[in-house]
């Protein structure tokens, strides 16, 4: 009877496929989240705060380069990979604690969701406003006063509410595989101290989203 063992060959290549995506993930994605949820909290200020913000940051003819090339493009890379992950769909039970094991499959159903929510925020909150659809444009971004008129449908508000969650676990937990990928966290104690770090870092984007959709609430108004 022969039996063959497959024996993983040690990769020559200096960077993988899902170094990038890891990367990609952290910078620029990553990155942008943060300065994009930071730039929401705006909202907390108010319909003057909030526009007079966004005029500012958005008025460079540059922007609009910056978000296809530099968040268009590293997006539709990461998630082609994370796809090709998902479509493979190896379980890692075995090889993890039970956990661990959780946080992959919760990674990658978290893609699945961000990559929904992203889709239709997108399209919704950018892409036909820079068309000049919307009611409450300001130079062609979507205002405070529209974002105020769509969270007070309870379907939109929900589908917000569930798509922060899946961005804040997504880049959260995400920090914690992409310093084991990247080979930043390469002792156990090293990745322990990185869980606890990547939790904090997931209830304060969590915070952030929600502090944002708060402010644009009409409850806010009337709560003053
Ligand atoms: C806001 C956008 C996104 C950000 C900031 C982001 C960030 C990250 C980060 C930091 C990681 C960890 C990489 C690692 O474990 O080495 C990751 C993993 C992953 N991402 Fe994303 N991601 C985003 C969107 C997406 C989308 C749209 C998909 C589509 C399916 C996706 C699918 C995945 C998958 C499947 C993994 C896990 C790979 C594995 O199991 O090892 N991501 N992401």
């Amino acid at each position: 009877m022969s039996s063959s063992v497959a024996v993983a060959k040690p990769s020559t290549r200096l960077v993988s496929g899902k170094q990038i995506m890891s990367l990609l993930g952290i910078v620029p994605l990553g990155a942008y989240v943060v300065a994009h949820l930071w730039t929401n909290l705006y909202s907390l200020g108010g319909d003057k705060v909030f526009d007079e913000h966004l005029k500012t940051t958005n008025s460079s003819p540059a922007f609009i380069f910056l978000e296809v090339f530099g968040l268009g493009l590293p997006i539709l890379v990461h998630a082609w990979m994370g796809l090709k992950i998902i479509a493979r769909g190896r379980p890692n039970i075995g090889s993890y604690r039970f956990f661990s094991n959780l946080r992959f499959g919760l990674q990658r159903l978290s893609g699945l969701g961000v990559l929904l929510f992203l889709g239709a925020h997108v399209v919704k909150a950018r892409i036909l406003p820079a068309f000049g659809y919307g009611e409450h444009l300001v130079g062609g971004h979507e205002s405070y006063a529209g974002m105020q008129a769509a969270f007070a449908e309870p379907a939109t508000l929900t589908v917000y509410a569930l798509g922060i969650l899946g961005v804040a676990y997504h880049l959260g937990n995400g920090v914690w595989g992409a310093g084991m990928t990247l080979g930043l966290t390469t002792t156990p104690k090293a990745q322990a101290r990185m869980e606890k770090v990547s939790m904090v870092f997931f209830l304060v984007l969590l915070a952030m989203g929600y502090l944002a959709i708060w402010g644009f609430h009409p409850f806010a108004q009337a709560a003053g």
